[in-house]
């Protein structure tokens, strides 16, 4: 199992659900956070909301997957968030040790979808 982490642009977030969807992700976690990459935060001002401290909103999403679901997890957020321009986002793969689904007990693979 993998817990999949990505920061997109704000405004990649419909598509990349979108994306995800159609190929049967849809469990996951959306946050609104503020990030910094390598530029600072200041040469991508136009494309987002300029924050204090040189800091911009992105979207944080959160997916933890079956190893089937890796790739096509990471294609759709690749297709559905890359403009080949500053801020694109990131993608982090985290292997994941264990899945507990509280109400049922179910653990591991059984738990995660
Ligand atoms: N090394 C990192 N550790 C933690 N978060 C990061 C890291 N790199 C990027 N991020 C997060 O991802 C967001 C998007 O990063 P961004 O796409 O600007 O990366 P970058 O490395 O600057 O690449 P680019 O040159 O394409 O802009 C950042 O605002 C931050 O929230
Ligand atoms: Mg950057």
């Amino acid at each position: 199992m993998k817990y999949i982490i990505a920061m997109i642009q704000p405004d990649r977030l419909e598509e990349v659900q979108e994306l995800l969807k159609k190929s049967g992700i849809n469990l996951m976690t959306v946050s609104e956070v503020l990030g910094r990459g390598r530029q600072g935060g200041v040469t991508e001002v136009y494309r987002g909301h300029k924050e204090a401290g040189n800091l911009l909103k992105k979207i944080k999403l959160e997916i933890a997957v079956n190893e089937a679901f890796v790739e096509p997890t990471i294609a759709a957020i690749m297709k559905g968030a890359q403009t080949g321009k500053i801020g694109d986002g990131k993608i982090f793969v985290l292997d994941l040790q264990e899945c507990l689904r509280i109400r049922t007990g179910e653990r591991g693979g059984d738990a995660i979808g």
